[in-house]
């Protein structure tokens, strides 16, 4: 009997340290489109405490191009990574991905931006977690409204710059969603205008809504939305550069990373006046942890997650992110 106990008892010894040992030995590459954005930063710092906490290597890789993903997941693969998760920085190289992905033998999740195919239809095989774009957008177009008619503007003489690039389907979803509360709100759809930025960065965001100022030098009063906070503060920064007073201004963004909470501490109030928080825990963490689970207990990931957004404004963040356990 005591024989047969031990016997058991070294057995499972045995496979609790098989398993560990298979825990030291998993590796998951997690490529972003954008690694100086903070968000992207966010994003991996949380995988790390999923890599922590299970045992396993978590690989970080930025990938600004399609060629530099393409030789990430080749890296990957020779490095003996079991999968990774992607936020692509092109939606439409999709089934190039997936076909690389197969090629090295590794698992694919991912993350912010869903892979198309050639039709621009989702790959719906590819487990995703991205945020619930639409309702967001409409946070935003809500909070715009909002501050309109808390200033006392007639919308009819308020312009509307639309920062978008339209190639990534999240990103139109997000401004959708915008215009569509805007509208409802009794916003003139005449009175909005676009301005695509070349990529998605503060930046090419300030070039892009200079543009759509200076044809309307006209108007006195704007509103400014996007697919994130680098959107909205570039459209920010540009009616800044032209001499618009903040006063003038009211931009609204996606994200709740450092560049928004710096801006709301600044001692003077820009037009740069809420953001929507979104969670980069849950998908840096979760899908760190799904992948996870993916490759060691063989359960893959949910097919999709959407996850939610909660407005702040510039005299409420510091309570929402304490609300949100964001410390
Ligand atoms: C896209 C944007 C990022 C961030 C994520 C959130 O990838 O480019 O800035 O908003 O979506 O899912």
């Amino acid at each position: 009997m005591r024989l047969w106990k031990s016997a058991i008892m070294a057995g499972a010894a045995v496979m609790i340290a098989l398993s560990s040992a298979y825990a030291a030995d998993v590796k998951i590459g997690f490529i972003v489109k954008q690694p100086e954005e903070p968000w992207f930063q966010d994003e991996w710092k949380f995988a790390e405490v999923a890599a922590k906490e299970k045992g396993f290597t978590l690989v970080k890789i930025g990938a600004e191009d399609g060629e530099k993903l393409q030789s990430a997941i080749d890296n990957l693969g020779a490095q003996g990574a079991q999968g990774f998760i992607v936020c692509t920085p092109d939606v439409k190289l999709g089934p190039g991905i997936v076909a690389k992905a197969e090629a090295n033998g590794l698992k694919v999740m991912t993350v912010d931006d869903r892979l198309v195919d050639a039709d621009g239809k989702p790959l719906e095989a590819v487990p995703h977690m991205g945020i619930s774009a639409t309702k967001i957008g409409e946070a935003v177009g809500e909070a715009i409204a909002a501050e309109i008619k808390k200033r006392g503007w007639d919308p009819k003489t308020v312009g509307a710059i639309r920062v978008s690039y339209d190639q990534l389907p999240t990103a139109v979803d997000r401004v959708d969603g915008a215009i569509a509360a805007l509208k409802a709100a009794g916003f003139p759809a005449e009175n909005i205008f676009d301005a695509p930025q070349a990529k998605t960065d503060t930046e090419a965001a300030l070039n892009a809504a200079t543009v759509v100022l200076n044809k309307h030098a006209d108007i006195k009063n704007w509103v400014a939305f996007g697919l994130n906070d680098e959107a909205v503060l570039g459209a920010v920064r540009a009616t800044e550069s032209v001499g618009i007073p903040a006063a003038n201004v009211i931009g609204v963004g996606i994200g709740g990373a450092e560049s928004a909470i710096n801006e709301f501490k600044k001692a003077d109030a820009t037009g740069f006046v809420g953001t929507v928080i979104i969670s980069p825990k849950r998908h840096g963490y979760e899908t760190a942890l799904n992948m996870y689970d993916w490759i060691a207990n063989d359960k893959a990931p949910p097919a999709l997650t959407l996850t939610a957004g909660q407005l702040a404004l510039r005299d409420n963040y510091e309570a929402v992110r304490k609300d949100l356990g964001i410390e």
